[in-house]
């Protein structure tokens, strides 16, 4: 039976870490940058045989669900044709230092991953990986039944696309804490108790600390 394909837009730390924890629990993997594939090489021939590198748009077209790993940005850059349909894996942390400050996120309007789900609205977004760090993706990672597995949040307005994150993390090592809607998302962001967590928390930890958050985002 042939393996499905993840697509990653993003190339970066999350982007490139998620592509060696797709190759190691048996995928194939399309990674893109903003540069373009041949910028791509090194990480190829790290990756192996399962991966290759494409443009943003291919990526998007190959993945049988696609990872963006992409700081979001108010001027819409995802290839939103090639993602109509698709479970799409936001990986963003809205940092204002790095990005700016969007109002509407400021007031508590609407929360980045509502951005993200507006920008593709062909799309099934889940906000999945944003309150881990890049290498903790291997050194946390458990067998499932583990008494102190680690445990991911996940949001989405598409209870398939929170089924598909839930399975990818239990396949990377990780139990899921589903804290949906998007409009629930704030709760994992930057500051709040659950991202300052990230080191360390199982399943039951993550659930209080969603619930201790508060508005408005301290970032
Ligand atoms: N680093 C972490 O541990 C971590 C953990 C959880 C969540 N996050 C969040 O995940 C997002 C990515 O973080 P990161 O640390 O991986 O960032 P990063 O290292 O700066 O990587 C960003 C990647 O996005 C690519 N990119 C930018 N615009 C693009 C476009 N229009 N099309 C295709 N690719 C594009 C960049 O390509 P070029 O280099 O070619 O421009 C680069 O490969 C951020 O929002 C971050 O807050 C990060």
């Amino acid at each position: 039976m042939p393996m499905s394909t993840i697509g990653i837009i993003g190339a970066g730390e999350v982007g490139s870490q998620i592509g060696r924890a797709a190759v190691a629990s048996g995928y194939e993997v399309v990674i893109a940058n903003s540069r373009g594939p041949e910028t791509l090489k090194g990480l190829i021939v790290e990756l192996g045989p399962s991966a290759r590198a494409a443009t943003a748009a291919e990526t998007a077209e190959a993945g049988d669900f696609v990872v963006v790993a992409v700081p979001l940005k108010l001027g819409n850059d995802m290839p939103v044709k090639q993602l109509a349909g698709k479970i799409v894996l936001d990986t963003n942390n809205y940092m204002p230092w790095r990005d700016g400050h969007f109002p509407v996120i400021d007031t508590g309007e609407k929360t980045v991953h509502e951005l993200r789900q507006e920008q593709l609205p062909t799309s099934k977004v889940a906000k999945a990986f944003t309150h881990i760090q890049a290498p903790r993706l291997f050194i946390s990672a458990r067998p499932a039944g583990t008494a102190d597995r680690h445990a991911l949040s996940v949001s989405s307005n598409y209870p398939k696309a929170v089924e598909r994150v839930t399975q990818l993390y239990d396949q990377f090592g990780f139990d899921t804490v589903d804290n949906s809607p998007l409009s629930e998302s704030w709760r994992s962001g930057p500051g709040q108790p659950a991202w300052m967590a990230h080191a360390h928390q199982t399943k039951t930890e993550l659930i209080a600390n969603l619930a201790k958050a508060e508005l408005p985002n301290p970032v």
